[in-house]
């Protein structure tokens, strides 16, 4: 029988996953099905546990689902631990669920393709939300000089900040142009905003990152660092290959190729 996997959020229709997984399997020789599946509000418990009760060994979970497959799981990793979230679940050979989160070492593993070391430099988060906590951990395991959040809302940074000794909190006002890597942690390029950081700051920084993508084209704040003339900006793809792959891993015990799925994708 063929293997079932699925990513379950709410809105689901948009999700590359399947095409990415789908195409995992084909390069790593794998027969399994992988689907998607909109969750109603409130459901979450309801539709997980039907899905594994008809055999589906594992699943990646998105928007708004990640806190629930977070309650979810019977297990948890450090990483989903740290993110209080959880993207991936997998249903463990004595049928307890372990819940993962791959996003922070999907991004991670994308730097660290692009060539951007973080061992050692001055790291500049802007966003203080979910997507911002899930990267933080895996980010500091790098062993970087410093990591600083900025947020709009203060507290949130403040509040985000204290669980690492490594981590400080900063408003926007308040930074001075002292960073090697900038990462777009807002969600503020899906509205086309720009978070409201000085151009000085971001001028200064030699990488920076936005999570967001778009399906064509640059994200406003990619575009922006790129009129500003900072030498590399990259947007988000990468890291949504980078975390799929990872999902991947964990429940057939293969890497499939990055380079081969990114020139697949874009
Ligand atoms: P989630 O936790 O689900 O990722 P969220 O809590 O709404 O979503 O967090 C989104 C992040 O994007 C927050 O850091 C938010 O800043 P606030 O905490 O001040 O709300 C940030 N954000 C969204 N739009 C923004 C904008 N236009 N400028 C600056 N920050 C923005």
């Amino acid at each position: 029988m063929t293997d079932k996997y699925l990513v379950f959020g709410n809105p689901v229709e948009h999700s590359l996953s399947p095409q990415l997984h789908t195409f995992f399997a084909t390069c790593t020789h794998q027969d399994l099905e992988y689907t998607k599946c909109k969750v109603e509000e409130g459901k979450f418990k309801q539709q997980a546990d039907e899905f594994f009760r008809l055999g589906g060994l594992g699943c990646n979970i998105t928007v708004p689902c990640k806190i629930d497959a977070y309650n979810y799981a019977d297990e948890l990793t450090d990483y989903a631990k740290a993110a209080g979230a959880v993207n991936t679940l997998k249903k463990l050979s004595d049928g307890r669920i372990l819940g993962d989160n791959t996003d922070g070492r999907g991004l991670v593993y994308d730097l660290k393709r692009l060539n951007f070391p973080l061992q050692g430099a001055k790291i500049l988060i802007i966003g203080a939300g979910g997507a911002a906590k899930g990267i933080l951990k895996p980010i500091v395991d790098c062993a970087p000089l410093s990591v600083t959040i900025a947020n709009r809302t203060y507290e949130k940074a403040v509040e985000l900040a204290r669980d690492y000794k490594e981590v400080s909190a900063s408003t926007f006002d308040n930074l001075t142009p002292d960073f090697n890597i900038i990462i777009n942690a807002t969600s503020s390029s899906l509205k086309d905003e720009l978070p409201k950081v000085a151009d000085e700051v971001l001028k200064n920084a030699s990488f920076v990152y936005d999570l967001m993508y778009k399906k064509t084209g640059q994200t406003v704040f990619t575009q922006h660092a790129k009129e500003l003339l900072v030498p590399h900006a990259y947007d988000g793809f990468g890291m949504l290959i980078g975390q799929a792959l990872l999902s991947f891993e964990l429940w057939r015990g293969v890497k499939p190729d990055f380079e081969k799925t990114l020139a697949n994708f874009r």
